[in-house]
């Protein structure tokens, strides 16, 4: 048989393979949908009247853009009546949303970040969105807890990139595949088959402006890559923030890199362990990228290891090559 082309080939392969992930499998193309809108919305722009602030705040007291409260609606509207999920969770939503009572309940809980790199909207830059499927392993209706689930427990993990080209990538635990949105036929095709991040980088990302709050094994490291090659690693390196992770990590899986968003002085003052959330930042992006062959930890931790206590729970994040994660989880260890 030819290797599959599009998305639906792709689900399709699998689902001979794995008969009982049906389900799971239709979820996806139902995400896919949503993408597939909001790529669409996002290439129109102010055309489309989707820039500009929508005047509120979420549960996290961040401001809210117009286009994250759309992109919360597309996932809600593409998702909840299909009788797939049995639950959702967003950025956007102070609880998780509970499905409309006489639409059937599936076997799964979706937790999605609806629009990631949320300040790059208004300035035509990289945007996407990122999501993680578990299952939910009762009958009964979930309640908040039930999205309490680590990150090694997810049945698939995945983001859409808005960018230049809008790309779906995704791992179902066996790999990661990126498919590219062709526009015109409305449809994701397989432009990027197992995507591997490579073992060795010298390309970091980080905001930073921050760096008078970071600690200490931060601080040591990124002055270590800035010494360049006569520093005490040897080499020089390029520096990259995208202002979105999507944007970052998409990077990563295709030519390697290290992402950073550690916890700092500032969030410790505020009570904050991080910035990013672990159920719709950490954890999927974390699974994509242990999965291409990279390694995803707080600098403590592995993060796919962690037991989530609250929906919104934020970490700090240290992923992508290997080589580079390895030595700044060693200088946590060692400082
Ligand atoms: P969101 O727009 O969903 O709130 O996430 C933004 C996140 C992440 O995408 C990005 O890496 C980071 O925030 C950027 O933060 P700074 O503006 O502090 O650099
Ligand atoms: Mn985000
Ligand atoms: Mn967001």
């Amino acid at each position: 048989m030819a290797d599959p082309s599009t998305l639906q080939d792709f689900l399709a392969a699998h689902l001979r393979a794995h008969p009982n992930d049906e389900q799971l499998l239709a979820l996806i193309s139902d995400v896919a949908v949503a993408c597939e809108k909001l790529a669409d919305l996002v290439r129109l722009g102010e055309l489309a009247g989707v820039l500009g602030a929508a005047g509120q705040e979420n549960v996290q007291g961040e401001q809210q853009k117009k286009l994250d409260i759309i992109a919360n609606d597309v996932f809600i509207e593409c998702t909840e009546h299909t009788g797939r999920v049995a639950g959702l969770a967003s950025e956007e939503m102070d609880n998780h949303y509970p499905i409309s009572d006489g639409s059937p309940r599936g076997r799964y809980l979706l937790t999605f970040d609806p629009l990631d790199g949320s300040s790059n909207i208004d300035v035509n830059g990289a945007t996407g969105t990122i999501f993680s499927i578990i299952e939910h392993v009762t009958s009964a209706a979930p309640t908040d807890e039930d999205f309490l689930q680590s990150g090694a427990k997810q049945v698939c993990a995945g983001y859409c990139l808005y960018s230049s080209a809008s790309m779906l990538v995704i791992t179902l635990g066996d790999g990661v595949a990126g498919f590219t949105f062709n526009h015109h036929e409305g449809v994701f095709v397989l432009t990027h088959p197992n995507m591997q991040v490579p073992e060795a980088t010298n390309e970091f990302a980080i905001n930073a402006a921050y760096s008078e709050h970071w600690q200490a094994p931060v601080k040591r490291y990124i002055s270590e890559c800035v010494a360049g090659k006569d520093g005490p690693l040897g080499k020089s390196f390029n520096m990259r923030w995208a202002g979105s992770m999507v944007g970052d990590i998409h990077r990563i899986l295709c030519r390697g890199g290290i992402f950073m968003y550690p916890l700092d002085a500032r969030m410790m003052a505020d009570g904050k362990q991080g910035k990013l959330r672990l159920l719709y930042e950490a954890n999927p992006m974390g699974m994509l990228i242990e999965q291409a062959g990279g390694v995803a930890h707080t600098g403590t931790s592995p993060i796919l290891s962690i037991e989530p206590e609250q929906l919104h729970q934020r970490v700090p994040v240290i992923m992508g090559s290997r080589e580079e994660v390895d030595r700044v989880v060693s200088y946590h260890a060692s400082l």
